[in-house]
């Protein structure tokens, strides 16, 4: 009795046993198989968004930058050369003069309220190595003045007019002196496509670019400079930001 109810309790065991096995198998193939498709999914997700992403980190690492400054203004072209800087969503540096900014309060609070840094380029123009240093600060301060009063902010960087100035007022300033690596002489040659065309092929990684905002064919020479040196992937940056990055 207990032996052929044993034997019968192993046949349900063994019995039980292969179906066990069965499903067990079966249930491992379906999680293998399971798995396999979720890797092949996740391995299309995962291709699918580096495709997306990689260029456009990419992209951002191999963006050169560079710095368009504008020397002597505002002038009567400054605020079209703002708009088609905005247009793009580049910003730019100002070396301002004193006189002008007080002529044209409006323009400079729109150059800082729209990202542009503001420089100082003295109160009027005035070459800093030729007067004294005593009168040199007093054309620096007098325009950091207008500037802090107009924006706020007092004006890191100073471009002395023609790059000149003594070393014993570089001493006594606590402002960044700031000069330039491409300049097309658009002062001289009023003419926008050539004035464009050697800043564009002069131009490298990390330069700064001298302009004058005070000229209409310097204004239309920015804006196609800002679209050609976009198209090769530079990024417009202000001069702190190339500075300072
Ligand atoms: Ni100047």
């Amino acid at each position: 009795m207990t032996g052929h109810f044993g034997n019968k309790i192993r046949i349900c065991a063994y019995l039980a046993a292969i179906v066990g096995l069965y499903f067990l198998t079966s249930q491992i193939n379906h999680f293998l198989g399971e798995g396999q498709k979720r890797t092949e999914s996740m391995g299309g997700a995962v291709a699918v968004s580096s495709g997306e992403e990689t260029p456009f980190s990419q992209t951002e690492a191999e963006q050169k930058k560079v710095a368009l400054t504008f020397d002597d203004g505002p002038g009567p072209y400054t605020e079209r050369l703002l708009d088609g800087l905005k247009e793009r969503n580049v910003q730019a540096t100002f070396f301002v003069l004193g006189e002008k900014a007080e002529l044209c309060p409006e323009t400079i609070q729109r150059m800082h309220e729209e990202g542009h840094v503001i420089g100082n380029h003295t109160y009027s123009h005035t070459q800093l190595n030729v007067i004294s240093c005593e009168q040199a600060l007093e054309e620096v301060e007098r325009t950091n003045q207008v500037i802090e009063r107009l924006t706020g902010e007092r004006p890191d960087l100073l471009r002395p007019p023609y790059g000149e100035c003594r070393d014993m007022m570089k001493k006594n300033l606590d402002m960044v002196i700031t000069l330039w690596d491409v300049d097309p002489l658009d002062w001289c040659t009023l003419h926008s496509d050539i004035v464009a065309k050697r800043v564009i092929e002069d131009v490298k990684e990390n330069d700064i670019i001298l302009l004058h905002d005070i000229y209409e064919t310097s204004v239309d020479a920015a804006l196609e400079i800002v679209d050609e040196l976009t198209e090769q992937n530079y990024k417009f940056v202000t001069v702190d930001e190339l500075l300072f990055p």
